[in-house]
Formats: C-alpha cells, structure tokens, sequence
C-alpha cells in the first residue's frame, strides 16, 4: 500500500521547508501595514505590499481540507488565495490520492504564483495543479466546469464576489472552507451563506482563526 501522500517524503519535505519559511512572518508582520490599515490600498497593491509574507493557513486546516477533499472525491478543486502554495500542497496531494480530479488556484502577486508553482514542482503535482495568475475575479471567470471543492483564502473582503462568480458552477453537495473568518470584515459572506435561502448549509468551526464550512445545498 502507498503511503498517504501528505506522508510522502517528497512533499512532506516542501511542506516542511515552506513552513520553517513562514515562520518569519511574525517579524515581516510587525514591519507590515496592519491588515485593516491596508484594505485602503486595491487588492494588487496589497498583494505587492506583502510579496514576502506568507499568510500559510495552519497544520489542521489542511489537514481538514485534505480530508474533505478525499471523502468529497471532487473532479475540481478552486483555490481562491495562493501566496506560497502551502495550502495548495494539501490540496494537490489529496487530489493525487484521490486519482481522480485537479486543483486550480489563483494568485495576485506574479512573484508568489510563480514561486507557488515551483514549490508544487518540487512536491511533485504539478500534473494536479494549475496555477492561475492575476485577479481572481478575472481568472476565475475562466472556469466552465462544475466545481466540488472551493477554499476561500484570499483578501478578506472578496470572499463573497469569489463565491458569487463560481456560484453557478458548485456542484449540489460541494464543499466550502473559508479560512479566517473570525475577521470583522467577513461578516457580509457569513450572512450570505448562513441564509438557507441562498442555497447553502454552513457551519462555523472553532478552528485557528475561524473557520466555516459550507455545504452548496441546492443546484
Ligand atoms: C492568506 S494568503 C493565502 C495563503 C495560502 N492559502 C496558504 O495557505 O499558503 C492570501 C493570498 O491571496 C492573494 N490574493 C488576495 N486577493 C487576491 C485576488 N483578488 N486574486 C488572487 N489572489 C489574491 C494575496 O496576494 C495573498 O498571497
């Protein structure tokens, strides 16, 4: 039997490195525009402004994310919210396990898509991850194939237009993580997926910085 591959050596390794990486966000942190300071600057303004920080999401979260996406077997998974790829490791390697199904994601900074995909290379899925660069309200209108899997990791503020662009897509019974959503700003894609009239089941995790998990309830 092969190993799970969140315990291959190989991408372990690149999750391993990346995190030790991300370790010194906490002094780029210090030296950085707080985040509610920055929301006055346009999102790739943002982006450039925090080129070197890597925002990872925590150990359990893509550990979530990687079990959901194998009970949930998904032919796609969308990442909204690259940066280094630390996410999208969990992302692809559940995939891979899966033998079925790909990941697209989409990053702002050129410079963090392109390390993004490096970093993919070197664990090994690049055959099931497309790295999209640019803004995600433009890259992925591009996308014209139901969609099982959705994380939401990205500014804050463009949760719910992500959602609402890719909402004609989501399978019924696809899954939703959004990450960080003990911030204030979130409270507009909260509501909007709480509402069962929108067409989603949601439940907010006690997990890191908040998380909810959504189910797309009707189609
Ligand atoms: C919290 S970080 C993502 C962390 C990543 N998911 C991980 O766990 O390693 C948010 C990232 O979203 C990117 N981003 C923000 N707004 C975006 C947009 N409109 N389109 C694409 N990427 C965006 C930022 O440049 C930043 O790198």
């Amino acid at each position: 039997m092969a190993p799970a591959a969140l315990r291959d050596d190989r991408i372990r390794s690149v999750i391993d490195r990346l995190r030790l990486e991300a370790a010194g966000d906490a002094a780029r942190m210090r030296i950085a525009r707080p985040a509610a300071e920055a929301r006055v600057l346009d999102p790739e303004a943002r982006a450039e402004e925090r080129v070197e920080i890597f925002m990872a999401i925590a150990p359990a979260t893509g550990s979530l994310c990687y079990q959901l996406i194998r009970a949930r077997r998904p032919a796609l998974v969308v990442e909204f919210g690259t940066s280094y790829g630390v996410s999208t490791v969990y992302l692809g390697a559940a995939v891979r396990d899966n033998g079925l199904g790909r990941v697209v994601t989409t990053e702002l900074s050129r410079a963090k898509a392109a390390a993004a995909a490096d970093n993919l290379a070197d664990a090994g899925l690049e055959a099931q991850v497309q790295v999209l660069c640019g803004d995600a309200r433009e890259t992925l209108t591009e996308i014209r194939t139901p969609v099982g899997f959705l994380f939401l990791d990205g500014w804050k503020e463009l949760y719910l237009p992500v959602l609402r662009i890719l909402e004609p897509w989501l399978e019924d019974g696809a899954l939703i993580v959004a990450d960080d959503t003990s911030f204030e700003v979130l409270g507009d894609y909260l509501s909007y997926v709480r509402d069962p009239r929108n067409g989603y089941e949601s439940t907010p995790l006690a997990m890191d910085d908040g998380i909810e998990l959504t189910c797309r309830t009707v189609t």
